[in-house]
């Protein structure tokens, strides 16, 4: 069973086991759809989503959701890689979750990663003015807190925008290419101020390299060098972790010490 906390904003829930945080992420989707069939999603790549897009898939197939009337648009895109590029994000999606749903294709957006990268985030932009807001922003954590690819430093306010990969990003990312040469650079990603206008966030992170970014999320100083503290200041903003991510902060929680850091 999993566990629930209140702490400042977030409402923080604490997955048993990997099967059970799968579930809980889906349950949240599943919910939104059935409320709003033709509800605007947010979503990210990564490791972490993999296995929420699999019990997707599989609610797709027993008959429990479809995703006919909804819309889609992925966080980011690396700059260079072509969409048949097998690193891309457009790739990613379309093997872990737009092969197995019925999302119709035109309504799955993702910034162009071939181009001129600032007239694709304009374009992205403006997508995004059209169809949104996004009732439901799913994200991903770095382990030095960045959301999408908003690296430390970037502003609360930023739009969609062309962004370098930090040095540590790149070497996190190198496990999905054959060497850490082969990383792109740079990638476009929704900005911070486009997250926030999100309706509603829910934020995933399982494993204990993220636990300190988790900790520095929800109860540290809200400082533009931990891009995930600006979701402070968002009025709905759900965490899902698995019991290594959390630690940090249930081990505050539990010593009754203030959740305050910083
Ligand atoms: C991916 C993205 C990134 C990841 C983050 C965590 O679209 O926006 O911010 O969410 O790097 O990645 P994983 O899940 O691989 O640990």
């Amino acid at each position: 069973m999993s566990t629930e906390y209140r702490i400042g904003n977030f409402k923080v829930v604490v997955a048993d086991d990997e099967a059970e945080f799968d579930r809980l992420a889906a349950d949240e989707v599943t919910r939104l759809l059935q409320q709003k069939p033709e509800a605007v999603l947010g979503l990210p790549t990564g490791s972490t989503p993999v296995g929420l897009y699999a019990e997707l898939r599989k609610r797709y197939r027993e008959g429990r959701i479809s995703l006919r009337a909804a819309t889609s648009f992925n966080l980011d895109e690396y700059v260079g890689l072509a969409p048949e590029h097998p690193q891309s994000y457009h790739a990613f999606m379309q093997e872990h979750l737009f092969g197995g749903i019925d999302l119709p294709k035109e309504r799955t957006f993702l910034p162009e990663g071939i181009g001129d990268p600032q007239l694709a985030a304009a374009r992205y932009e403006e997508l995004l003015a059209k169809y949104g807001p996004i009732d439901l922003m799913i994200l991903g954590i770095g382990r030095n807190g960045h959301i999408g690819f908003n690296e430390p430093g970037t502003s609360f306010k930023s739009g969609v925008h062309p962004a370098m990969l930090t040095q540590s990003t790149i070497k996190a990312n190198a496990r999905f290419f054959a060497s850490e040469d082969e990383v792109p650079k740079q990638a476009i990603t929704m900005g911070i101020g486009n997250i926030l206008a999100a309706r509603r966030i829910m934020l995933l992170a399982k494993g204990a390299s993220k636990a300190q970014a988790i900790r520095a999320t929800v109860c540290g100083e809200m400082s533009e060098q931990v891009p995930a503290s600006a979701l402070q200041s968002h009025p709905d903003v759900l965490l899902i972790l698995d019991r290594e991510a959390a630690a940090l902060l249930v081990a505050d929680q539990e010593a009754g010490a203030s959740c305050r850091i910083g």
